[in-house]
């Protein structure tokens, strides 16, 4: 598979990641070590090398399975996990936590669980308004001195706290959502990364499944998927939003490629510095997905793509309101 730098600091992966979350947290699905070890392996042979997991993705388990599935080809392939949470007696998530003695704490833990002795790409996952982003940036930058960091990533943050914490320590990539139904990144972030050289890893690329065609009013979520409590994702919504499905479908059929795949080489070329993470805990998905890497659009493809979608107006925030606040700060 085609490789792309992210940043500037020589850091290479594969054009497609794979975004572990999903294999069992916050989509419903609840896959078994082994089976998770099976897909990510899969993943690797058909040339993925960049990999994507947090702390509080479980809490704690997602990182056991990646730890677990790359161990014998560790060498060979980019981790990428989070921090930035804190979690109470039983484990479970108690809010933002990004104070270097935190910082510290997790990447302890998160190294021991991906049975690794440095990771490749550390990210904050969410901006903690109680920390100074140069006291982040700081921790990571004396993380990266030790040797226990490769690279500093920032997921979701705001222009000016990306300015910030790169002018502390370079930061290799920033994690936000970017897909054909959230684009407001086009407007500020996107000529900003550029500028400064930041590479840009869109989370949510096929639209937390949406815009692949799979899921319609009617689908039903399992209780733990956290889509139940997503605007975007009430059967009005998603009712309301069926006119961008079958549009995409529309351009997929022209393509002779699927939905899924539409969506992931419009994302591949916006720029070549963009690497999206999809998830997905299905063999045959996995391979639709990767076959993403072999469709090109056409600047004359992308024009008519971006014309289509100037008429679609999407419904329904992209979260409940107090995850919102966590975003774009
Ligand atoms: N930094 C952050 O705050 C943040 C937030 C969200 C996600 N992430 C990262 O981004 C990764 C991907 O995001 P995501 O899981 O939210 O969304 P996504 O990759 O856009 O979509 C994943 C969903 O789409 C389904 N799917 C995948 N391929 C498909 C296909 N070809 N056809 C039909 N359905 C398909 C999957 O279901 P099946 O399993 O049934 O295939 C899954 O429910 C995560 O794993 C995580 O690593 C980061």
């Amino acid at each position: 598979m085609e490789k792309r730098k992210l940043g500037q600091n020589g850091l290479e992966v594969s054009a497609l990641g794979f975004g572990c979350m999903g294999l069992n947290y916050g989509r419903g699905s609840d896959l078994s070590q082994e089976e998770a070890v099976q897909l990510i392996g899969a993943a690797f042979d058909r040339g993925v090398t960049f990999f994507d997991t947090a702390e509080v993705y479980g809490p704690f388990t997602n990182e056991e399975f990646l730890g677990e599935a790359i161990a014998p080809f560790r060498g060979r392939v980019v981790i990428a996990t989070k921090f930035g949470y804190q979690f109470d007696e039983q484990g479970r998530e108690a809010g933002l936590n990004s104070r270097p003695e935190q910082i510290r704490a997790a990447a302890e833990g998160s190294l021991r669980r991906l049975k690794t002795d440095v990771i490749d790409l550390y990210y904050q996952h969410r901006v903690d308004p109680n920390v100074p982003i140069e006291d982040v940036a700081g921790t990571v930058k004396d993380l990266i001195r030790e040797g226990k960091v490769l690279h500093f990533g920032l997921s979701e943050a705001g222009v000016p706290t990306i300015r910030r914490a790169h002018a502390v320590q370079p930061v290799a990539a920033l994690q936000s959502e970017y897909s054909l139904w959230w684009r407001e990144p086009e407007a500020e972030l996107l000529p900003v990364l550029e500028e400064l050289g930041i590479g840009f890893v869109p989370f949510s690329p096929l639209g937390k499944g949406f815009l692949t065609g799979a899921i319609n009013a009617q689908t039903q979520f399992d209780p733990s998927d956290r889509r139940n409590g997503i605007p975007r994702f009430s059967s009005e919504a998603r009712a309301a939003n069926q006119s961008l499905v079958t549009l995409i479908g529309q351009i997929a059929q022209e393509k002779n490629a699927t939905p899924a795949q539409i969506a992931l080489a419009w994302l591949l070329a916006q720029h070549p510095w963009i690497v999206p993470i999809p998830g997905t805990t299905k063999l045959h998905r996995l391979d639709e997905n990767l076959g993403a890497t072999d469709v090109e659009l056409s600047s004359a493809d992308l024009k008519s793509i971006q014309i289509a979608l100037s008429e679609v107006v999407i419904q329904g925030d992209r979260y409940p309101a107090h995850l919102q606040r966590q975003v774009n700060r």
